[in-house]
């Protein structure tokens, strides 16, 4: 059996899962909460204002809305109409163009990061877009018009409000530098701060594919490692092979256990667990003992020079930025918050190649 193998012949093995506590408040929650407001674009006395394109903000917006706590992201989401969020004093009022799909949203709406938060609460992790509005401290920083990424709660909406200091500028609203935030971020840290990797070793990444499994395989391959990865689909062995992994396994057409003993036998050094809650193929009993649990919001302090070392080299080309916006499902394309709910079911059926993204019209119409 695979696991068994595994938990023998392996020397490390590191688990990227979407549990853990305080992920809401510990770690960017805490920038949500109410703080008195002293904005140089006041909402409340006006309808709408014009943003730098000309195309006005309208005074209501659709976002996804937890309003139960259900693993099923369906029985859990609701789509609302709810006023445009005014920007407080230090924060940015962001339009979204492109939000990202975890596999992490599914513990999210389940209440699983932190049990004290109860609904409703904003859904999604992180989005890229233009500053349409800002407060009068993050004025110093920021202008209307910059391009910009975060990694925060209550993306799933039009718009959104993020603290200055949670803000990573982007060159441009392009959907590869989005997969860096959560996934690039997950792979990058994880295996730098627990990976200890070294050339020559052999590393195995599952959900090799995926959003954090093709940063997984890079990384490793950056660090001159041998790198087996997993995945479910010949598509997706063929990626794989494109960034550079020494061996895909698709497990459906292959057995892995048989793969790894014939042609790994002196063992793996390192597993980069990347399924976690969302599979059952390595069952928790079988994990070896000597293993690391990594959570990003517990490294955010490496999180600036890591996203600075990724755009630049996703930028230059060295990084392959791989999305997945749904063009091959059969309602095509994932745009608009409604198709949230499609993407995070194409993710959860396995079907995803890369990073899931949902694209956000670029102007919200207005009303008014
Ligand atoms: N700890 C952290 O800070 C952190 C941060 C980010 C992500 N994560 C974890 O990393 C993992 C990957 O997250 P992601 O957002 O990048 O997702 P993803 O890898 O883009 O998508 C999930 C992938 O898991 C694989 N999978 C295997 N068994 C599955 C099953 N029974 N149901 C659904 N998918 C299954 C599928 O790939 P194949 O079909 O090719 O196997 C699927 O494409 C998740 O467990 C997530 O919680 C942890």
């Amino acid at each position: 059996m695979s696991t068994t193998l595994l938990a023998m012949n392996c020397r490390k093995v590191f688990l990227t899962l979407g549990g853990g506590r305080g992920v809401t408040n510990a770690a960017f929650g805490s920038h949500f909460v109410s703080v008195p407001r002293r904005s140089i674009i006041d909402l409340s006395y006006s309808t709408h204002f014009m943003d730098f394109k000309g195309s006005s903000i309208p005074s209501s917006m659709k976002k996804l809305v937890v309003t139960k706590l259900s693993q099923n992201f369906r029985e859990a989401v609701s789509l609302q109409i709810v006023p445009v969020p005014t920007p407080g004093d230090g924060d940015l009022l962001i339009r979204n163009r492109f939000v990202g799909i975890n596999a992490s949203d599914i513990n999210y709406t389940a209440g699983r990061y932190d049990p004290s938060v109860k609904p409703p609460f904003d859904a999604g992790f992180e989005g890229i877009g233009e500053v349409v509005g800002l407060g009068l401290s993050a004025s110093a920083r920021f202008t209307v018009g910059d391009t910009v990424a975060y990694f925060g709660s209550g993306s799933f909406a039009e718009y959104t409000v993020v603290p200055a200091k949670a803000i990573v500028r982007v060159p441009s609203v392009k959907p590869q530098f989005l997969t860096l935030l959560v996934s690039g971020a997950t792979a990058y840290i994880a295996l730098k701060r627990l990976g200890d990797l070294a050339e020559g070793q052999t590393v195995l990444v599952t959900a090799a594919a995926g959003g954090t499994g093709q940063f997984a395989v890079q990384f490793a391959k950056m660090a001159k490692c041998h790198v087996v990865g997993t995945c479910s689909s010949d598509e997706k062995s063929g990626f794989l092979k494109t960034i550079g992994c020494d061996r895909p396994i698709n497990y459906r057409s292959e057995d892995l256990a048989g793969v790894l003993q014939r042609e790994y036998p002196r063992g793996l050094d390192v597993v980069y667990e990347s399924v976690g809650a969302a599979s059952s193929i390595w069952p928790s009993t079988a994990w070896p003992r000597r293993r690391a649990r990594f959570f990003l919001p517990h490294f955010l302090s490496d999180y600036g020079e890591a996203m600075a070392d990724m755009l630049r080299k996703c930028g230059s080309g060295e990084l392959v930025c791989e999305v997945d916006v749904g063009e091959m499902t059969p309602e095509g394309h994932f745009v608009g918050l409604e198709s949230v709910y499609r993407a995070v079911d194409h993710m959860y059926a396995g079907k995803n190649l890369g990073k899931v993204v949902v694209q956000l019209p670029a102007a919200v119409e207005s009303k008014l």
